[in-house]
């Protein structure tokens, strides 16, 4: 393949990262494409329902670091991924900033809803200090990891993250957070300013402790329409893509404004981020308008995947015939469902890299 050969050239200047996601998220296309899942370790592998018995609550599994260096791991070990994700949540943010977080077994998070006068207890201060435990697992992956593996940290976009805020659960109609947005826009604004600084100083520490890419999760995105849009994910996005940059310009950042429809355009656009992962939603003719920006990831979507068998097969296939030339990694559209056969996952990997038995 011509990318191919001119990235092994460039490589050879020593410009081209050698990990394959890496390669792919400075532009480059390699094949296969490096392939990672959303959501890869969780509770449909086995090997995690056991080390998660082993703490109290997932709080406390997310901030043992033995425990979550070893969950990152279990994905990787199994199915020789490209890249390991950190194992953690987006919640551990509200939590550092002092708010109470529980994830009730079956009904998932659990928040005290924030009000605008709780702002300014809000403490941005010991955000890095009260997730310590986070950047030591990220330690220890790193000296876990083979060495063509990448490592990913992540973090919740501030308008996802302040939907749990305030919600105090997964959002439904989210009309808590729109009338808190839109009634009481200055106190919206430094709700999402707090996230920002806190985000920002996170994923930067995420990096220093060896965090190689990182990838910022807007998972409720598309509920918002487009003025909102633009102020809720496309502004904050943008700055804290700018503070992240301002230290580490080479870490690549990838966005994922899930259901963004026509708007990740200009998400792209105007965010700085270096690559978009797309939801299933996103038309293939759309992603390859995107592709011609920027890097893509994604986007079978994760039902598919449940499913198995020739579903799989041929979802696999479209979405490589659209996008395989790259730059492009393979991705799912939304996280890994718990109901998940982990054999699918290791015949996805399979069909990826062209070697499925037919
Ligand atoms: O991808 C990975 O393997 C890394 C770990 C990871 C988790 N959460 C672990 C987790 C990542 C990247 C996340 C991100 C996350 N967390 C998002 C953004 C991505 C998305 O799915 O839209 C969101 C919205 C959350 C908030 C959250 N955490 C919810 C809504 C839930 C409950 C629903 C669910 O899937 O259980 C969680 C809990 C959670 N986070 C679990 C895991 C493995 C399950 C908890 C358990 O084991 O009991």
């Amino acid at each position: 393949m011509d990318n191919a050969k001119s990235n092994a050239n460039i490589e050879d200047r020593g410009a081209m990262p050698a990990k394959r996601l890496l390669r792919v998220l400075a532009g480059g296309s390699v094949a296969p494409p490096p392939v990672w899942l959303m959501r890869q370790a969780g509770r449909y592998l086995p090997e995690y329902r056991a080390l998660r018995s082993k703490a109290k609550t997932f709080l406390d599994l997310c901030f043992s670091p033995d425990l979550a260096a070893e969950i990152t791991l279990q994905p990787v070990r199994r199915f020789d991924l490209d890249a390991a994700i950190l194992f953690s949540d987006i919640l551990v943010v509200p939590y550092a900033l002092g708010r109470r977080v529980g994830f009730v077994e079956g009904e998932g998070p659990k928040l005290d809803p924030i009000q605008p006068t709780d702002l300014g207890k809000l403490n941005g201060d010991g955000v890095c200090t009260r997730l310590a435990p986070v950047f030591e697992t990220i330690r220890s992956v790193r000296r876990g990891l083979p060495a063509s593996t990448a490592l990913i940290g992540f973090a919740g976009a501030p308008w996802t993250v302040a939907t749990y805020m305030i919600e105090g659960r997964s959002g439904n109609d989210f009309s808590a957070s729109k009338s808190f947005a839109l009634a009481d826009a200055k106190n919206f604004a430094k709700l999402i300013e707090v996230l920002v600084e806190a985000t920002s100083d996170y994923l930067t520490a995420q990096i220093d402790a060896g965090a190689e890419a990182l990838q910022l999760f807007d998972s409720w995105a598309g509920v918002l329409g487009e003025p909102e849009f633009r102020r809720w994910v496309i502004e904050p996005t943008r700055s804290i893509v700018a503070r992240v940059k301002k230290k580490n310009p080479d870490v690549p950042i990838i966005g994922f404004p899930r259901g963004a429809g026509m708007l990740y355009a200009d998400y792209a656009r105007e965010t700085g981020v270096n690559a978009l992962s797309l939801d299933p939603g996103v038309p293939l003719v759309l992603a390859r308008a995107l592709q011609a920006r920027l890097p893509v990831q994604g986007n079978l979507d994760p039902q598919i995947l449940v499913a198995g068998g020739d579903a799989m097969r041929r979802g696999v296939e479209t979405i490589l015939a659209a996008l395989g030339e790259g730059p492009f990694v393979f991705n799912l559209g939304h996280g890994i469902v718990p109901e998940t056969p982990p054999e699918h996952v290791a015949e996805l990997v399979r069909i990826v890299r062209g070697a499925a038995a037919a």
